[in-house]
Parts: C-alpha cells; sequence; structure tokens
C-alpha cells in the first residue's frame, strides 16, 4: 500500500498527486522498492512518508532557499531524497539515522539521482549525534521523523543550530488522528508536545494537517 494522507480518500489522495508535480524515476523506483519491503512484511507500512509530503517539502527546501539541512529519522532514504533535490548545487544535507540497513537502500538512490555528494549520512543515535553537533546557528531547514518520544529532546537540540527563520518540521503530529484519544507512548509524547509548542515563546508554530500531520516551526 502507498502511504498516503490519513484523512484522504485512496480516490483523493491520487487526485491529489496528480493535480501535483510527479516523482521522477529514480522516486518512484524508491517508493516502489520501499512498498515491496512494506508487502514482504520486512518494513513497517508506515514508515515512509506520503509522495505529496515528499513533493511539498521539495517545493519548501527551494522557496526557503535552504543552503543546510539536517534530517532526523532517514530510513530508506525518500523524504531526504526529496530535501536534497530542493538544495542548491553547494547545499547539504546531513542525515541522522541508526540503520545501517535501511540507509543502505538510501544510499543507492542518492548515488543513482546523482545526490550522494549533497547528503551525508552519520549513524548512531541521533540524540547523541545531534548533541555533538556544535550549538551554532546552522542549519536552515531541519525534518525530524524519528523515535516520538524524542521529538522534544529534538527540538530542543535543534534551536540553537537553527539560523534566524530556520524552520523546523516534525512528522506524524497527528498520529493518525489518536491525538484526540491517545492509546499508546508515542500518541501521549505527541499530545504533550504539540501544546507545549502552541504556547513556546521560541518559534512560530502551525500543525499542517498533511499527510499524518506535519508541524512546521519557524525559529523566532
Ligand atoms: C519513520 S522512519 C523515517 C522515514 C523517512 N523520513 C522517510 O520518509 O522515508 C524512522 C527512522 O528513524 C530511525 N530512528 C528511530 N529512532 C532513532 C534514533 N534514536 N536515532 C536515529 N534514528 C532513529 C529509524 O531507524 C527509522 O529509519
Amino acid at each position: 500500500m502507498t502511504p498516503r494522507s490519513f484523512l484522504l480518500t485512496p480516490e483523493l489522495a491520487d487526485y491529489v498527486r496528480a493535480s501535483s508535480e510527479r516523482p521522477d524515476d529514480v522516486a518512484a523506483d524508491l517508493l516502489a522498492e520501499t512498498a515491496a519491503m512494506a508487502d514482504r512484511g520486512e518494513v513497517p507500512p508506515t514508515f515512509q512518508i506520503a509522495p505529496e509530503q515528499g513533493t511539498f517539502m521539495q517545493l519548501l527546501t527551494r522557496a526557503l532557499g535552504v543552503r543546510r539541512a539536517v534530517e532526523i529519522g532517514t530510513f530508506t532514504g525518500y523524504s531526504a531524497l526529496c530535501v536534497a533535490r530542493g538544495l542548491p548545487d553547494d547545499g547539504s544535507l546531513l542525515c541522522l539515522d541508526t540503520s545501517e540497513e535501511w540507509t543502505a537502500v538510501a544510499r543507492r538512490y542518492w548515488a543513482r539521482a546523482g545526490l550522494a555528494d549533497r547528503i551525508e549520512l552519520r549513524l548512531g543515535d541521533a540524540h547523541e549525534s545531534l548533541r555533538a553537533l556544535p550549538a551554532v546557528q546552522t542549519f536552515d531547514l531541519a525534518f525530524v521523523d524519528a523515535d516520538k518520544t524524542g521529538y522534544a529532546d529534538y527540538v530542543d537540540q535543534l534551536h540553537p543550530r537553527m539560523t534566524d527563520g530556520g524552520v523546523v518540521l516534525l512528522d506524524n503530529t497527528l498520529r493518525n488522528g489518536r491525538v484526540l484519544d491517545p492509546q499508546n507512548d508515542d500518541d501521549r509524547a505527541l499530545v504533550e508536545l504539540n501544546a507545549a509548542l502552541a504556547a513556546d515563546p521560541r518559534w512560530e508554530t502551525v500543525l499542517l494537517p498533511l499527510s499524518d500531520g506535519l508541524t512546521m516551526l519557524r525559529r523566532r
């Protein structure tokens, strides 16, 4: 099954995609390979972002003139491919993930897209990798899509490392609708974080109902 915005019917999801720029052959093959891995039970079926979210993130990266970006939670590399595509030739994307196996798939597609020289992958716990980075304003864009109970720490760690006006995107902030009736620790962590961010003076905040909820924070 292809990932889709959870509030859309399959027909509306198809319409949304048909009305947006289409993934090219490399992105389409990566989406298909990841879907096949999910069908074989090798990876969770809900990990990858929806194609329309990828298109949005590519456009946003370009529209904001992002030069340096960081991604927390890379998996098979689709969201990173989209962000890297939106960067200028001398731009860079730092990807943080624990999985050598899943990111090996990512590396293949980044190379095929001619983007390998724009992307640096660091394997290991992203909390530690982030903490090891100098606490100076570095990134214009950050995308967070890893352990949900760790989002609050990621947001705190990212704040000093974002440039003025820099944007942080947080994925899955609607938890497939369960924010209204939290069922597990991940849901509860996001409910708590969503409430805290709405009142956090460090950021301008909007929760967009795109895909599974995409919160956009702009550093004041
Ligand atoms: C939902 S997937 C990311 C999907 C990816 N953004 C995409 O669109 O294809 C979550 C990823 O976070 C990674 N992850 C989970 N906890 C982590 C941690 N503490 N540090 C680094 N990576 C982590 C997992 O290995 C997994 O690849």
